[in-house]
C-alpha cells in the first residue's frame, strides 16, 4: 500500500441498501480506494447496522479493500467472524475493548490491517500506548452511529497531534466534504470516509474525483 496516495473511501451506510451490490459496483468503477463499512451494535452506539453475513455478500460485489469500522462492544468476540466474511482493515474503538492490546494482536494474527478509532471526546493520548500495533488511525469527525452529521472542526488538531508520531494511514470519518477533505488533508490525513455527500449526488464518480482532487 502506498502510504502516500489519498484514498477516497465512501461510506456505505448512506448507500440504498436495497440495491447495496450496484450502489457498491458504482462507486467501485468510479474509482475509489477502499468501501468503508459501518458496523453498530446499538450498544456503544445508539444505532444498528449489519453484521458479517452482509460483509460476506458485499465481498462478492468489489475487489477493493474492505475497510470495516466496528463500532461495536467488545469487538474481540466477533474478529474471526468479521474476517472471514472478507474484512481487509477491522478498525476497533479504543473505548469498546476491555483489553486493547489483545483485540489488535487478534486482528493482525487473523492476517488483516489493525486500525483503532476514537470518539469526538477522547483524547489522542488514549491511543498513543498502541500506535505501534496498528496501521491505521481512524479519527472520528462527528460522534459515532449516524451519516449526514456535521464535521467538527476541532478534530484537525488530533491529526495535527498525530502526523508527526504515526508513520502509518491516518482516515477522518463524519461530515467529509470537499471542504472538510480539504482541511483535513492539509493536516495529513490519508483517507476520506465520505458517506452523505457522494451517495446523496446522482454522479458519484463526479464527486469521487472532486474529492481526490480536494486532497491531493
Ligand atoms: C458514523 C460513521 C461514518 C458515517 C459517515 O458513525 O462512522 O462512516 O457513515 O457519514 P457522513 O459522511 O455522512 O458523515
Ligand atoms: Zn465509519
Amino acid at each position: 500500500m502506498n502510504q502516500k496516495k489519498k484514498w477516497v473511501a465512501p461510506s456505505i451506510l448512506s448507500a440504498d441498501f436495497s440495491r447495496l451490490g450496484e450502489e457498491i459496483r458504482e462507486v467501485s468503477d468510479a474509482g475509489c480506494d477502499s468501501i468503508h463499512v459501518d458496523v453498530m451494535d446499538g450498544h456503544f452506539v445508539p444505532n444498528l447496522t449489519i453484521g458479517p453475513p452482509v460483509i460476506r455478500w458485499i465481498r462478492k460485489t468489489t475487489k477493493l479493500p474492505l475497510d470495516v469500522h466496528l463500532m461495536i462492544e467488545e469487538p474481540i468476540q466477533y474478529l474471526k467472524d468479521f474476517r472471514s466474511a472478507g474484512s481487509d482493515w477491522i478498525t476497533v474503538h479504543v473505548e469498546a475493548c476491555k483489553d486493547v492490546q489483545a483485540t489488535l494482536d487478534q486482528i493482525r494474527n487473523l492476517g488483516a490491517k489493525v486500525g483503532i478509532s476514537l470518539r469526538p471526546k477522547t483524547n489522542v493520548k488514549a491511543i498513543e500506548p498502541y500506535l505501534k500495533l496498528v496501521d491505521l488511525v481512524l479519527v472520528m469527525t462527528v460522534e459515532p452511529g449516524f451519516g449526514g452529521q456535521e464535521f467538527m472542526p476541532d478534530m484537525l488538531e488530533k491529526v495535527r497531534a498525530l502526523r508527526p508520531q504515526f508513520s502509518g494511514l491516518i482516515s477522518v470519518d463524519g461530515g467529509i466534504n470537499l471542504e472538510t477533505a480539504s482541511q483535513a488533508a492539509r493536516e495529513g490525513a490519508d483517507i476520506f470516509v465520505a458517506g452523505s455527500s457522494i451517495f446523496k449526488e446522482s454522479n458519484r464518480k463526479n464527486m469521487i474525483e472532486k474529492l481526490r482532487r480536494a486532497v491531493s
